[in-house]
């Protein structure tokens, strides 16, 4: 038996296969499209390994994704793909209807007719984890009680609107057809092999490149960041024990505003890193006009999946940045490698002041 997972190429996703290979011995298909933000790089550490299967391909693929089911077997599927990016999905809003909406339909309905033929025990143990995020809450005010699992849903955003769209079908599934799912909506990730269009990586890069450290608005907007290998911690625990049927809000205990995170990067980096002229990387941080839409903040009330299933993040956001960024730091031929993969275009083309 093996995991089938979505969008593993990804961010989350690559980060998620390297912790099921090397510490828990699962096996791995990982089906992934390979858009820009997909990179098999970041699997390097895996790829030959015997537990791991790589194949290209799209989830709206329906007859692709019925063999791998066939041929694989697998006894859980773990939903990463989507399209990911806010402000992508402002500028082209038709790649996240078709991958998060229509891709999850296809997804769901070949694992309920594979479901459905399965042996009873079989069919007991299998789990579809749909991938969330808290973006499909909407927005809060500073003084709002953070998301729990019983919020209205309330996008903003192409994207959020499109996973919220993808939670309402894998609620559906499971309702109507019984098809054993689970869903998480997790909040803001970071750490390794984050795609360098993200808040943090971008910061990072550009401080490293004396670039401007182009900050949305006032800056005063908040997310509730999470280390990447929390999340994915996090959804192991629920794939073993998380009750079907059932959503978990995930997040990392860390209120922070952007303008404080740039901050605490440069005086990272400062140290790290110094700038050859020994000025602060803070002189380049520069206000720019905000996004459309832009959600105030975002925060997780994470009680159910700690008291129910003893999950706790172990990183604080203090020691997590500091791997990331060393990560970055150290990881210089991953950086270029991704710099050269359509990255500079959408740079130039989002932040005027680079071309
Ligand atoms: P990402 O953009 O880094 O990776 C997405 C992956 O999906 C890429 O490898 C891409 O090639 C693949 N993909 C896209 N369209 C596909 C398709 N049609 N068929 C097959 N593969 C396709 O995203 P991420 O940051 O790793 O996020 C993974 C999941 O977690 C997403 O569902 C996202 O909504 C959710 N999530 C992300 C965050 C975050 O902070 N990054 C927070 C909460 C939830
Ligand atoms: P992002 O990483 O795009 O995640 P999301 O919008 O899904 O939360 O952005 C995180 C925050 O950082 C968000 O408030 C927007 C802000 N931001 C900037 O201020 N400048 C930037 O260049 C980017 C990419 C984001």
């Amino acid at each position: 038996m093996a995991l089938l997972v979505t969008g593993g190429a990804g961010f989350i996703g690559s980060n998620f296969i390297i912790d099921c290979i090397k510490n828990f011995n699962e096996k791995v298909i990982n089906l992934d499209k390979l858009t820009y933000a997909g990179n098999l790089e970041n699997l390097s550490e895996v790829k030959d390994n015997s537990n791991y299967q790589f194949i290209e391909g799209d989830i709206l693929d329906s007859s692709l994704v019925n063999e791998i089911f066939a041929k694989y077997k697998p006894s859980a599927v773990v939903h990463f793909a989507a399209e990911s990016h806010v402000d992508r999905s402002i500028d082209n809003p038709n790649n996240f209807l078709q991958t998060n909406i229509i891709g999850t339909f296809n997804l769901l309905e070949s694992s309920k007719i594979y479901w459905d033929n399965l042996a009873k025990t079989e069919k007991l143990k299998f789990r579809f984890l749909h991938i969330s995020t808290d973006e499909v809450f909407g927005s809060l005010s500073e003084q709002d009680e953070p998301f729990s699992e019983d919020n209205r849903f309330e996008p903003n955003s192409p994207y959020s609107a499109s996973k919220a769209s993808s939670d309402h079908l894998a609620r559906a599934w499971n309702k109507t057809y019984g098809l054993p799912i689970i869903t998480t909506n997790c909040s803001n990730n970071y750490g390794p092999y984050q795609f360098p269009e993200k808040f943090i990586p971008l910061m990072i890069l550009n401080a490293l490149e004396n670039k401007k450290l182009p900050i949305y608005g006032d800056g005063n907007y908040i997310r509730d960041w999470i280390y990447v290998k929390d999340h994915c911690d996090a959804i192991f625990k629920i794939l073993k024990l998380g009750a079907v049927g059932e959503n978990y809000n995930i997040g990392g205990e860390n209120q922070k505003k952007n303008i404080d995170i740039v901050n605490q990067i440069c005086n990272i980096l400062d140290e790290l890193k110094p700038r050859s002229d020994q000025k602060s990387y803070k002189n380049l941080i520069t206000f720019v006009k905000d996004r459309p839409g832009h959600d105030r903040r975002y925060a997780i009330n994470a009680n159910k999946i700690s008291k129910e299933l003893k999950w706790k993040p172990k990183e604080t956001f203090n020691t997590g940045l500091q791997k990331t960024i060393s990560w970055y730091l150290s990881n210089e031929t991953w950086v270029k490698g991704v710099q050269n993969r359509g990255y500079k275009d959408w740079i130039k083309k989002k932040y005027s002041f680079d071309k």
